[in-house]
């Protein structure tokens, strides 16, 4: 083992030192420490610096390889004395993969044993583009030709040759054929989001007053949101789905992007902390949450939860599913206004799907994207899992605030985990950071600001529970309102419609159905038959009666 090189005066001369080891040809396999994974912890602990230790050394395991002494006092120092192929990347690089970009390095002075390499003397690692071999403007315009053949003629070209056409997404994929529809009659029911009477996206006053708010405060800054996002954000939404009483310290939660990336998170979590246990999700369910599971690399299955005969809900299904699957499922359940059916069980009917979870020792998933949107009440709709706590049955809890704050593209949700203690909850925590940070490292900021800054205040906290149950009393409206126009002219039974709740209405229309309502009517809906109500207002709601009317007419639903 060779000492450290001491720092040159104000340089960063570094010493490569050899001989190589066998490490350094690729048997990873032989990686010596004890604990591998405590290796890939400190590996993704270590953003822009493998390894580099408190004395500013590289640290490779079970041989004498690298020293580079590094001034403490200049932590930038610490990227710029790695060559940039030698440079750890920021997506959370395994310990594998970081290391086997390390022989670069040393592969320059393999011939020369202790040759001494000036590493400043390499092209510093720098954000600023290289200006110095920019062509002029004429020539830049001129080349644009011979840029396009590069890019045609490129070898990606064939490489690629055999990656097929994916289909398109079975709600967003119809939401953009909308988009592209000519037609001034076009009607959207696709997309599960919130339209005002005017057919168009309403941002809530209380969010634009947020906004103000953090507009102007000076303080407010762009860093990076920590792995599992903003506490007190986190600790505004526990309140909000949980309850203002909440003991904060009995819930891992993180914030994430939106429900879909607590689906995501939480499904992660469970496959590698609740192994071996299949999820069971509604059917039907919302389609983005089987490949979501299934993408965590759990044995996705399926329990009853509606009856197309009745146009209602299989509670005795459900519950001779949920007692046949093997104990200690995962059982995934819509707190509220289910998607796509808008069909949820009563509180007594939850007491019988809880005591069988419980009965069972199963986990109980919720997903809860529509709090506020079924009954127009955020504290109502909370009800089945705040209840599913008071029985003291495990839960994983994923909340979105897209539709019940119309923060859509902000991304805003949590992830949170019941614990039995707060140690045990730290744990928990310490693991959900290990998921996120290499899968999107840390969540976005405004919207969580967006809430935050509105729960916090008293005032507009009552301000958005009001608008809130005003988007519920638009929807519920409309709901009536077309099943009002449906009576007046068909003879099918639509009172389930009014039955239902939320977002959406469950039609019982076929898929040829809501092929002919988009072909000839312009009416973009999901195959399945489901219709977001939020997207009908007073000057198209009678015209998708008619249609729906004109292609029901004279046949079966069945
Ligand atoms: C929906 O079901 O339409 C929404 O949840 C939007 C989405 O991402 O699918």
């Amino acid at each position: 083992m060779t000492d450290p090189t001491p720092p040159s005066p104000g340089g960063h001369v570094r010493r490569l030192s050899v001989p190589l080891s066998p490490f350094w040809t690729g048997e990873i396999k032989s990686f010596p420490t004890s604990d591998e994974k405590k290796a890939e912890d400190d590996d993704n602990e270590a953003i822009g610096s493998p390894r580099v230790s408190s004395r500013g050394i590289i640290e490779v395991p079970m041989t004498e390889i690298a020293f580079f002494p590094l001034p403490m006092d200049d932590a930038a120092s610490d990227e710029r004395a790695l060559l940039p192929e030698n440079r750890p990347s920021r997506t959370g690089i395994s310990s594998s993969r970081l290391l086997s970009r390390v022989p670069s390095v040393v592969k320059a002075t393999e011939d020369q044993p202790g040759e001494i390499v000036d590493i400043d003397k390499t092209p510093p690692i720098s954000a600023e583009p290289d200006t110095t071999s920019v062509s002029s403007d004429t020539t830049v315009a001129s080349s644009s030709d011979s840029v396009k053949s590069e890019f045609s003629e490129n070898t990606a070209g064939s490489i690629w040759e055999d990656v097929p056409m994916a289909k398109p997404d079975a709600i967003l994929g119809i939401a953009k054929e909308y988009q592209q529809c000519t037609n001034p009659r076009k009607v959207n029911v696709c997309v599960g989001a919130y339209r005002d009477e005017n057919g168009k996206p309403w941002v809530l006053p209380s969010v634009r007053q947020a906004e103000r708010i953090l507009w102007e405060d000076e303080t407010q800054t762009k860093e990076y949101l920590p792995i599992d996002g903003d506490r007190e954000f986190v600790q505004c939404a526990m309140r909000f789905a949980y309850g203002p009483d909440v003991p904060l310290e009995h819930l891992a939660g993180v914030q994430t992007l939106s429900g879909t990336g607590a689906c995501r998170v939480g499904g992660t979590f469970l496959a590698a902390f609740w192994p071996n246990h299949p999820i069971y999700c509604p059917n039907p369910t919302w389609g983005n949450h089987i490949t979501i599971f299934k993408e965590c690399g759990l044995d996705v299955r399926r329990y009853r939860y509606y009856d197309r005969a009745n146009n209602g809900l299989d509670l005795s299904g459900m519950l001779r599913d949920l007692q046949k699957a093997p104990r200690g499922s995962i059982i995934l359940l819509h707190a509220c206004a289910h998607n796509p059916t808008g069909c949820d069980p009563t509180i007594h009917e939850w007491k019988q799907i809880i005591s069988m979870i419980g009965q069972r020792d199963h986990v109980a998933f919720f997903d809860c994207a529509y709090q506020g949107f079924a009954s127009g009440d955020a504290e109502a709709d909370a009800a089945p899992f705040r209840y599913a706590v008071s029985q003291r049955v495990p839960i994983v809890l994923a909340q979105s605030f897209a539709k019940n704050f119309g923060l859509y593209g902000e991304r805003c949700g949590s992830l949170s985990v019941v614990c039995g203690d707060a140690e045990q909850k730290e744990r928990i925590l310490s693991e959900l950071r290990l998921v996120i940070r290499p899968m999107y490292s840390s969540p976005p900021r405004h919207g969580s600001s967006i809430v935050k800054t509105i729960l916090k205040d008293e005032q507009l906290t009552k301000q958005y529970y009001e608008e809130c149950a005003s988007m519920a009393r638009r929807i519920q409206r409309m709901r009536t309102k077309l099943v009002e126009c449906l009576s007046t002219m068909s003879k099918h039974d639509w009172s389930h419609i009014k039955r239902q709740i939320g977002m959406f209405a469950f039609t019982g229309l076929t898929p040829d159905m809501c092929h002919q309502l988009t072909n000839e009517y312009y009416i973009f809906l999901t195959t399945n038959g489901r219709i977001s109500i939020a997207g009908l207002n007073d000057s198209n709601v009678e015209y998708v009666a008619n249609a729906i009317h004109a292609v029901t007419d004279g046949k079966s639903m069945s």
